[in-house]
């Protein structure tokens, strides 16, 4: 991101912190709450935006070198992405020409070849096959038209994206609009991935995806854990076409009051996290990255399945290994105490912890009752606050994608 919009950001924070005002949409609305409950809807979500929508699956370290691979399972089409022996990033759909087996059964690893399982029809990283057991009994196969099927995808400025469908379109730089020049920006392509963690909770993946909408809840909800760290009711907001950008401030903001307009650093002194549609959460801190990517359950409306992905610069890795001493393990039940808080020894593992959990324990308990307030069908609505902007733009963004009319005006 440009520092001039680094600096008019951060001053729009300390301005609401000073005037002690939030963002103010000028508007409340409702949503009927079957949004988070009807099958109908649930299909229709399932087959246009997972099924038939491009998909962000992960960052360039995901692949981080020649003959890395991973699979992915989580929009319907199995996906074997690779990266080959020149560097390239390609993705196929994870099935054998012989009779549709996986062929890429770990979550990820290294393999310059992949052998099926069933009959050991044998494929490169570039999807060619390469080998048919006992052809001569077998019977005559092109193999130069049966490699895997492959699917468009990209690596765009160190994110991995693909189409679910093979003849789908992949046009990235459509997708962000003008944000991917502001992200093209940034060295997300750098990121060490660093470990995944798993939140299969019974909640509407509508409901898990609100949870990252607003800062009403930091100094309630979070009170004592982000809520150490973060202001809360304070928001930097752009809608940008379908995505949005979703700034808000911590309380190290406070030091930059002294410090010259030309050393302040975004990240250093805020929560950056853009929304990119229709599922993703993109965590930006100084010196790592969060990917959230959350996914309905493909049957039932009311569970959803979440995927943080942890990535970090590598000096911040070296860093945090140098700076661990003893065998303390920080974890998520001492990591907001104070004296832990100012030494600022997090071990990786600690940092993940604390994120996974927050998300898990706090934000995602909420959003389990309310999806059974929803389901029970006795709440009629739900209300979107001025200070809520974010839910506005979400639910407007998925309803006028499934031609549905717009949130209805609350009050
Ligand atoms: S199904 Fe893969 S080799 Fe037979
Ligand atoms: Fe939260």
């Amino acid at each position: 991101m440009k520092h001039e919009l680094q600096v008019s950001i951060l001053k729009e924070l300390m301005q609401q912190l000073d005037c002690g005002k939030n963002i103010d949409a000028g508007v409340q609305y409702r949503t009927s709450t079957d949004v988070y409950t009807s099958p109908e809807i649930a299909q229709q979500e399932w087959r246009l935006f997972f099924q038939n929508h491009p998909q962000l699956i992960g960052l360039s370290g995901d692949l981080p070198e020649p003959g890395s691979y991973f699979t992915v399972d989580d929009f319907g089409t199995p996906v074997l992405a690779t990266r080959d022996q020149q560097g390239k990033f390609h993705a196929f759909l994870n099935a054998c020409r012989h009779r549709g087996v996986r062929v890429a059964n770990e979550q990820r690893g290294q393999a310059g070849k992949f052998s099926c399982p069933f009959h050991a029809w044998t494929y490169s990283n570039r999807g060619d096959l390469v080998a048919i057991p006992q052809e001569d009994q077998f019977g005559a196969i092109d193999k130069s038209c049966h490699g895997l099927v492959a699917l468009p995808c990209e690596e765009h400025n160190g994110l991995l994206w693909v189409h679910p469908q093979p003849n789908g379109e992949l046009n990235v730089e459509k997708l962000l609009g003008p944000l991917a020049e502001e992200m093209s920006l940034a060295s997300y392509g750098d990121m060490v991935y660093c470990g995944e963690s798993v939140i299969d909770k019974n909640l509407n993946w509508k409901l898990a995806n609100d949870t990252f909408g607003e800062t009403y809840h930091f100094q309630k909800l979070h009170r004592n854990t982000l809520g150490q760290i973060f202001y809360g009711d304070n928001l930097a907001y752009e809608e940008i076409g379908r995505n949005h950008r979703f700034v808000f401030a911590s309380k190290a903001i406070d030091l930059l009051r002294d410090m010259p307009e030309e050393e302040w650093k975004l990240t250093d002194a805020a929560n950056l996290l853009y929304y990119l549609f229709p599922n993703i959460q993109f965590n930006v801190g100084t010196d790592s990255v969060a990917l959230i990517k959350i996914y309905p359950h493909p049957q039932d409306p009311g569970r959803s399945i979440t995927r943080v992905n942890h990535y970090f610069s590598r000096s911040a890795i070296e860093a945090l290994e140098a700076a661990q001493v003893g065998d303390d393990k920080i974890t998520a039940d001492n990591v907001y105490d104070g004296e832990v808080r100012e030494n600022a020894l997090f071990g990786l593992d600690a940092i993940m912890e604390v994120f996974d959990s927050t998300i898990e324990q706090e934000d995602y308990a909420m959003g389990e009752t309310t999806q059974q307030a929803a389901a029970n069908g006795l709440l009629e609505y739900m209300i979107f606050g001025r200070n809520e902007p974010a839910l506005h733009h979400y639910h407007n963004t998925f309803r006028e994608a499934l031609n549905q009319p717009p949130l209805q005006r609350f009050g």
